[in-house]
């Protein structure tokens, strides 16, 4: 860890995250979801911010938050750099929000500085990556780049809300499927600092590192229907209990998983009905989240894991239904963008580790508009996904200069 103290842009950095940490939908904890009414409030103050460091601002019809600085000429092109907004339940401070707040934090010193951008640039803050609401990521980014899809509009959230309602309801009106907000040759790429949310670069002993790819990644919501009952009445063998088969479903993911590393696979939610301790669930639903770096091997074990749901539920009586929510394939960042970074990486900490990321990113879904490239900072003993999700503000420090330095070799590759 360098010794140094943190530069004043660090510890300002620092303190906005921890401002934009305390903006929730619920008391006492960080959560923030899609058009929720913190998001609401989060993007105001993001907005602010990016007033400050001379963009102009405006939110899209997916409520993504978009700061702009025009480039010098008519047809300069536009570098994307951003993350989201939104978080998971009890989430800490800086998955997301750091990729949105260290852009504008770097381009308020490339002012300062006077280092010329011969390009626009668009800070992005997306109203949408984690999938809680929805149960399917990357509805802001998909907004953005025109991916959005009628199937998406249908979606709905634990309270039967579908997110075409829901847009409607943020934008008073019915919302079409947004447009790309680009073509692809207007871009020079998107750029995206996330914190690492994994050990490496703590055990390397390094404050930021790039990733070469991010793993592929397919969601689902699978169903087991039984019989509900009398908790007292009916013997065992005659029940058709779906929480016991869902049960056995969940260990049965984590079995598999665990024998094919470095495949990943979670239950995260778990829905039982009616819910009450007297009476047997006749009907649970289940998430399944599914992540490899390798795509084929992604979906021979979505496959394997739902034939064997099937199998459990045959064995016991019930029905079993699968819905998938999401399905991305793993995305390689762009080589030429990449070692840019990596040179400004190096150059400020002397090595460069490649982490692939097994999170899930925005740049996923950018990656279908523009090259990608992605900076990884170190976070205290991997932990993310947490309310107790640390990064240093010396690192911050670091992650500031590297950014600051891409930028500017990024002006003079395209320069004039
Ligand atoms: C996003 O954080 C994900 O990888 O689930
Ligand atoms: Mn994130
Ligand atoms: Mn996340």
């Amino acid at each position: 860890m360098p010794k140094e103290s943190p530069s004043r842009e660090a510890a300002t950095l620092d303190s906005r995250l921890k401002r934009l940490g305390r903006i929730s939908d619920e008391r006492g904890v960080t959560t923030r979801t899609f058009l929720s009414p913190a998001m609401g409030r989060a993007s105001a103050l993001v907005g602010k911010w990016m007033r400050k460091a001379g963009l102009s601002v405006r939110q899209d019809g997916v409520g993504n938050l978009i700061g702009r600085r025009e480039g010098p000429g008519t047809g300069s092109k536009t570098l994307l750099l951003g993350s989201h907004l939104d978080t998971v339940r009890d989430a800490g401070r800086f998955d997301g929000a750091l990729g949105v707040l260290l852009p504008i934090a770097a381009l308020e010193i490339v002012g300062r500085r006077g280092i010329v951008l011969p390009f626009a640039v668009e800070v992005l803050g997306f109203s949408e990556e984690e999938g809680v609401r929805f149960s399917s990521a990357y509805l802001g980014s998909k907004g953005y780049t025109g991916k959005l899809r009628k199937s998406d509009l249908r979606l709905r959230d634990p309270e039967g809300i579908c997110v075409g309602d829901a847009l409607a309801r943020h934008n008073g009106r019915k919302t079409p499927l947004p447009r790309a907000a680009h073509a692809p040759g207007e871009l020079l790429g998107y750029v995206e600092a996330h914190i690492e949310q994994g050990p490496v670069l703590e055990a390397r002993g390094v404050a930021a590192g790039v990733v070469p790819s991010i793993a592929g990644q397919t969601r689902a919501r699978i169903t087991f229907v039984g019989s509900a009952g009398h908790a007292g009445t009916t013997p065992m063998r005659l029940r058709r209990d779906a929480l016991a088969g869902a049960a056995e479903f969940i260990l049965e993911v984590e079995h598999h998983a665990r024998a094919c590393p470095p495949l990943v696979a979670t239950v995260g939610c778990i829905a039982a009905q009616p819910g009450a301790a007297n009476v047997i669930p006749g009907r649970v639903e289940v998430s399944l989240d599914v992540r490899h770096p390798v795509d084929s091997r992604r979906r021979a074990a979505f496959a394997g894991l739902q034939l064997a749901g099937r199998q459990i539920a045959r064995r016991r009586g019930l029905s079993f239904s699968v819905e998938v929510t999401q399905d991305n394939r793993a995305v390689a960042c762009s080589r030429e963008l990449t070692a840019l970074l990596a040179r400004s990486v190096r150059s400020r900490q002397g090595s460069c580790p490649a982490v692939p990321s097994g999170a899930g990113h925005d740049g996923v879904v950018l990656s279908s508009l523009t090259p990608v490239t992605m900076l990884f900072i170190r976070c205290r003993k991997g932990l993310s996904h947490h309310p107790d999700e640390y990064v240093h503000p010396r690192d911050l420090a670091v992650g500031l200069d590297i950014l600051v330095d891409f930028l500017a070799r990024l002006a003079s590759l395209h320069a004039r």
